[in-house]
């Protein structure tokens, strides 16, 4: 990892404040672009986090043994710097006799990398007992700090988990220790609600993704592979993601930066058919968990200070009979995280394993806690149904 120095950030930040006020002015942020309104030192650290997402990572630097991708930007690129692609990657485990799922080896997890750098035979394989094997698709990036700064308070009030309220759908807010904090935080990123936190986000991410391990994340996962020829693959010391001398800044640091000033995408053209669609998508009930507002809490940055977040997400786990069958926490193997759907014009494939190709393929998918909706999306008239879809086009 090549890092921009504190001088070249000098340099440049009276560039930077030109260009932040340039763009404050013009509204909506194009996808890819800030949030409007940042100031000189954030849009600078927008820039160098997005330096450091798009650096494609050489063997030199720390990358692999095993790895799914050589830079952020691989996965995370359309329609622009932060968002998606078709490249899905990998897990498995195994569900025993009493059918309770476990992970092959738990110090690995379930993510199995498809590449190896070429030297001393480091390829992981899938092995033989393997019975659950499941595809993930990449999340879009665009407004994750509005989503971080959603409070824990809000995702638990939303929450359902015993359908108290006996309308089928049974929302839960799933907990994990952040590493960052070593607080226990309601897990909002990551078809799992894995992580709480974009900074723990991202260090999984490098050292999943790309073998780079951080002090988040100081082992590399061996999979089964002997020790001592992980250390012939991999002879660099872990951490391998040191701070910058200087700045002290690691590259997770600055992956976290890109990522919480990211703008989310914002809205396509509203028209009186997308208008009707909104109000069909609240009747058939998908607002109970594609909630289309939420609020961000108090915080010192005017930012992210009770902003508005039009997000169309819970943020809450749910079985909607599309399960991957991998338990992770803090999700059962039947619970998927109830996906944004802001900037859903921008997104294909569909579905946490890329398995819908359109919109209402995905929508077809949904069962279980979501059969209510689903029974009375299959009923809606042919123009209802035109406009929930033109409605979900606009997002
Ligand atoms: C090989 C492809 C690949 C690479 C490389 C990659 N990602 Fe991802 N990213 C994914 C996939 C797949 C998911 C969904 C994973 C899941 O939930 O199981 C994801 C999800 C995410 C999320 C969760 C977003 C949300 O709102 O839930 C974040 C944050 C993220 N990635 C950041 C990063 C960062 C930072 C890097 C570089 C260090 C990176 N990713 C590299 C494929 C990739
Ligand atoms: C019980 C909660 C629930 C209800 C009700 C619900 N959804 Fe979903 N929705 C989900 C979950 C969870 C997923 C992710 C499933 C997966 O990836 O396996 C999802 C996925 C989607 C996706 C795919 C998004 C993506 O990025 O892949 C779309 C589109 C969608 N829902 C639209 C709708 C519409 C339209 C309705 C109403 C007819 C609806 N949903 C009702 C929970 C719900």
């Amino acid at each position: 990892m090549m890092r921009r120095h504190l001088p070249s950030l000098l340099v440049s930040l009276v560039f930077a404040g030109v260009l932040a006020g340039a763009l404050a002015a013009q509204s909506p942020p194009a996808p890819g672009d800030p949030l409007p309104g940042l100031t000189p030192v954030e849009f600078e650290l927008f820039s160098m986090g997005q330096d450091d997402f798009l650096e494609v990572e050489e063997v030199e630097e720390g990358l692999g043994p095993a790895f799914n991708g050589t830079s952020c930007g691989g996965c995370h690129n359309v329609p622009a710097v932060g968002g998606i692609s078709p490249v899905a990657e990998l897990r498995a485990g195994v569900v025993d006799a009493e059918g309770v799922y476990r992970d092959i080896d738990p110090a690995s997890g379930s993510l199995f990398q498809l590449f190896s750098i070429p030297t001393h035979g480091c390829q992981i394989r899938i092995p033989p007992e393997a019975n659950v094997i499941a595809r993930r698709v990449p999340i879009p990036l665009f407004g994750a700090g509005l989503v971080e700064a959603i409070p824990d308070d809000t995702l638990i009030a939303l929450a359902d988990p015993l359908d108290l309220d006996r309308d089928g759908v049974s929302g839960r807010a799933g907990l994990v220790e952040d590493l960052a904090t070593g607080e226990v935080r309601v897990g909002r990123f990551g078809w799992k609600s894995q992580h709480a936190t974009l900074i723990a986000f991202g260090a999984d991410a490098y050292r999943n993704e790309m073998g780079i391990t951080s002090d988040l994340f100081p082992e590399e996962q061996s999979h089964g592979i002997p020790p001592e020829l992980m250390r012939l693959c991999d002879p660099l010391p872990d951490p391998e993601d040191a701070p910058e001398p200087g700045t002290g800044r690691r590259g997770i640091d600055n992956f976290a930066s890109f990522m919480q000033f990211l703008a989310p995408i914002a809205r396509g053209p509203v028209d009186d058919q997308v208008l009707m669609g909104q109000q069909v998508f609240d009747d058939v009930g998908c607002d109970t968990c594609h909630v289309p507002m939420l609020q961000t809490g108090a915080s010192s940055n005017p930012l992210f200070h009770q902003r508005p977040v039009p997000l169309y997400s819970d943020l809450l786990l749910h079985d909607v009979g599309t399960g991957d069958g991998i338990g992770q926490a803090p999700a059962a193997p039947n619970e998927v995280r109830t996906p944004a759907l802001w900037g859903l014009r921008f997104r294909r494939p569909l579905l946490h394993d890329g398995r819908a190709a359109t919109v209402s393929d995905a929508i077809e998918a949904h069962a279980a806690e979501a059969a209510g909706a689903r029974a009375a999306y299959d009923g809606l008239d042919p123009s209802s149904r035109a406009a929930l879809l033109a409605f979900l086009g606009s997002l």
